[in-house]
């Protein structure tokens, strides 16, 4: 049966000019702490890596939201910072043998290993997820499945992204699903209700001064 419903909040929509203190303000309230890597390439928009995070202080399992082409040049760098989860794209990576070595990698360090798919992308693209067989090493620790098509911050939820989200918590009762993009109390509910257990959300935490009421409504 899934597991409670953590809430990570997305430091992408956070006020960079206090970044530190941003995420002391949710700390006592969230589960993760996201951060989302662009290079530019695999999605239009650039935002940091590991010069930008590596001095960060937090309490919060760190979950790297890999939206990068070619992910495997970035996981060292990532797991030298002992970060908890990591995520990479199955459109970057579409091999199943590639996808099944690299979360290999991601593991070896004692990290988790996530596979995002966007909203277009049907399950199938993950390897191993729609056979029946569950819990083999080819299967992710979580799945993302993105409510927006991933570059920005504030865009609009995508309901279509709902119908794949049950279907997921139908064929793996225990896994991990993630969601990310346009999350807020009433996004986030239609989530829950569909099966996911883990929120991500950005702008809706820290658009606001009241970030554990925000957190509080996620978590429903
Ligand atoms: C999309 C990003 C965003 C971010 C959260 O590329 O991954 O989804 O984490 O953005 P909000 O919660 O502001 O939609």
């Amino acid at each position: 049966m899934q597991s409670a419903i953590l809430i990570t909040p997305s430091i992408l929509s956070a006020n960079f000019q206090n970044l530190q203190s941003e995420i002391e303000s949710v700390e006592p309230h969230a589960d993760w702490l996201q951060v989302d890597v662009m290079d530019g390439h695999f999605v239009p928009n650039l935002s940091f890596g590991t010069p930008a995070i590596k001095n960060l202080k937090t309490k919060l399992p760190l979950d790297i939201h890999l939206m990068v082409s070619n992910p495997a040049d970035r996981i060292e760098e990532f797991l030298k910072l002992g970060v908890f989860n990591i995520t990479f794209h199955a459109e970057a990576v579409p091999n199943p043998g590639e996808q099944k070595h690299l979360m290999e990698v991601i593991r070896s360090k004692g990290c988790t290993a996530g596979i995002a798919i966007n909203p277009e992308t049907s399950l199938d693209s993950i390897a191993s997820i729609t056979s029946t067989i569950s819990n083999t090493s080819a299967t992710p620790d979580l799945v993302l499945c993105m409510t927006v098509n991933p570059g920005f911050g504030g865009q609009k939820f995508i309901p279509d992204v709902l119908t794949k989200i049950k279907e997921l918590r139908l064929l793996h009762p225990d896994i991990m699903i993630q969601v990310d993009g346009g999350i807020n109390a009433e996004t986030g509910r239609l989530c829950r209700e569909a099966g996911a257990n883990n929120l991500v959300a950005g702008s809706y935490i820290f658009g606001t001064d009241d970030r554990e009421g925000a957190i509080r409504l996620l978590r429903g």
